[in-house]
């Protein structure tokens, strides 16, 4: 798929996305219509979802969709425990070549991994979305999934389940 190709998908799946949760304030709806939407966008994905923290080191999966996703996390393990570590977005090109990457499918071979981080400053869960091709990760994907996050952030913020005793 080629970056016009991209775009153009990421525009009218976000757009559908944003009427969809326009006004939802039930964060499990949020996030489980943006792991379908997505998820069924490209068919270079086998994994989609989130992995929510549910305490100071543990994040937990789910709402997703794909294949089998590792149930628990710890902030020191994989691409996502990095994540929730340096509160920043992670692309993986390869993951052969990242060795603390857990290898939840053989099938995935690229990831990208983005904070949701509450209005304290506290990662509240990571969005991870992998892919079947190498390389399949790139600024495109950061630039309108960051807007995914943008529209997910409030809900999550104001959602009473929500993980905020610290960073
Ligand atoms: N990519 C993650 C593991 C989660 S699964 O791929 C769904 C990681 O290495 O943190």
């Amino acid at each position: 798929m080629n970056s016009i190709e991209k775009k153009a998908r990421y525009e009218k799946t976000l757009s559908s996305i944003e009427e969809m949760i326009d006004g939802e304030e039930d964060l499990t709806a949020v996030l489980s219509s943006v792991s379908c939407e997505l998820y069924h966008a490209f068919d270079h994905w086998n994994w989609v979802g989130f992995y929510r923290r549910i305490d100071e080191r543990t994040l937990k999966v789910g709402p997703y969709q794909g294949g089998h996703g590792c149930l628990t996390i710890d902030r020191d393990r994989g691409v996502c425990g990095a994540c929730l570590r340096e509160k920043s977005i992670l692309l993986v090109k390869d993951v052969s070549k990242v060795k603390d990457h857990i290898a939840c499918s053989s099938e995935t071979k690229s990831e990208i991994v983005l904070p949701i981080i509450g209005n304290s400053g506290t990662v509240l869960a990571v969005f991870d979305l992998d892919s079947t091709e190498i390389g399949a990760f790139d600024e495109t994907d950061q630039e309108y999934l960051s807007k995914v996050v943008a529209w997910i952030r409030p809900v999550y913020d104001r959602d009473p389940t929500r993980y905020a005793e610290g960073n």
